[in-house]
């Protein structure tokens, strides 16, 4: 990777939170698959396109694209080599021949000007020390008349039972967050507000913010749930006693197909003038 301006992103995702991503990868993949009818029900990917994933993780949604885009192509961007290891292998594994990654900060990378129909972002355009730089440079990438289509979280707060359960979890666990903590949820949080999303997508086009609730998946049953979130707070151990309590708050959750519990995020689309 050569030009990195995120370098704080760039450490936390190439050390214990893209580890984390890495090794739950298929956990993540069933939490967020809800979103990708959405996201590319607006992304339109048609076969011809090329298509740009940003922040593609390890690639669930850059194979989507490719598969739709065919005879087209995807390239996924990351500044996560660990997760890129995670999508360049299960690419090669689900056959999938026109889909490509580059270890990259996507604010900055000198993509090829005009070089793609599509850009697409489930939830990786969030990590930006700069947005509106982030955007322009990602517009640039863009043909004219090229689509943009992401999600990122509605505000966090205690709005549903849901965000109040996750919000007990975290204060039983987390206590006194540290400053990786605070920095990461600081980061997820950075697109929440309405108007600041178009305030950085100023210089696009048919700005379009609407809200979508989706149903994500945290484990297959309650203990399961319970290990995967235990498992986002290394060393940090539940307090003794705590664990009836958090199983109680998962069970209204717990259904024949899983703990599922409801996020909203937007769906932002614009194009490219
Ligand atoms: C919340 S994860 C989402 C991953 C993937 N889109 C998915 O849905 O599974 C955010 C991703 O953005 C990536 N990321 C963060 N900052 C970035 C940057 N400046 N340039 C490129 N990718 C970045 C992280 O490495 C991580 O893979």
């Amino acid at each position: 990777m050569t030009l990195v301006a995120n370098s704080r992103q760039a450490e936390a995702w190439n050390g214990p939170v893209g580890a984390h991503w890495a090794t739950h990868q298929a956990r993540y993949d069933a939490m967020l698959a809800g979103v990708n009818e959405a996201l590319f029900g607006a992304a339109a990917v048609a076969p011809g396109d090329r298509v740009l994933d940003v922040g593609c993780g390890a690639g669930a949604t850059t194979r989507i694209a490719a598969r739709l885009a065919a005879p087209g192509h995807a390239v996924g961007v990351d500044i996560s080599a660990p997760l890129l290891e995670r999508a360049r292998a299960s690419t090669a594994a689900e056959g999938v021949a026109n889909a490509a990654y580059e270890c990259a900060d996507a604010q900055v990378h000198p993509f090829p000007a005009g070089a793609y129909d599509v850009v697409v972002s489930r939830g990786g355009v969030m990590f930006f020390e700069d947005h509106a730089a982030a955007f322009r440079n990602l517009a640039r990438a863009l043909r004219p008349g090229g689509r943009l289509a992401f999600v990122c979280p509605q505000p966090p707060g205690p709005h549903s039972p849901e965000a109040r359960t996750l919000a007990l979890f975290a204060r039983l666990v987390d206590e006194e967050p540290g400053a990786e903590a605070v920095a990461a949820r600081t980061a997820m949080a950075s697109l929440s507000d309405p108007d600041r999303l178009r305030e950085v997508l100023a210089g696009y086009e048919e700005v379009r913010v609407e809200p979508v609730t989706v149903e994500a998946v945290w484990g297959r049953d309650v203990p399961d749930a319970v290990e995967f979130l235990l498992s986002r707070y290394p060393g940090r151990p539940l307090p003794a006693g705590r664990l009836a309590e958090l199983e109680a708050a998962l069970r209204p959750y717990a259904t024949d197909s899983g703990v599922r519990m409801r996020a909203g995020v937007w769906l932002v689309t614009a194009v490219r003038p």
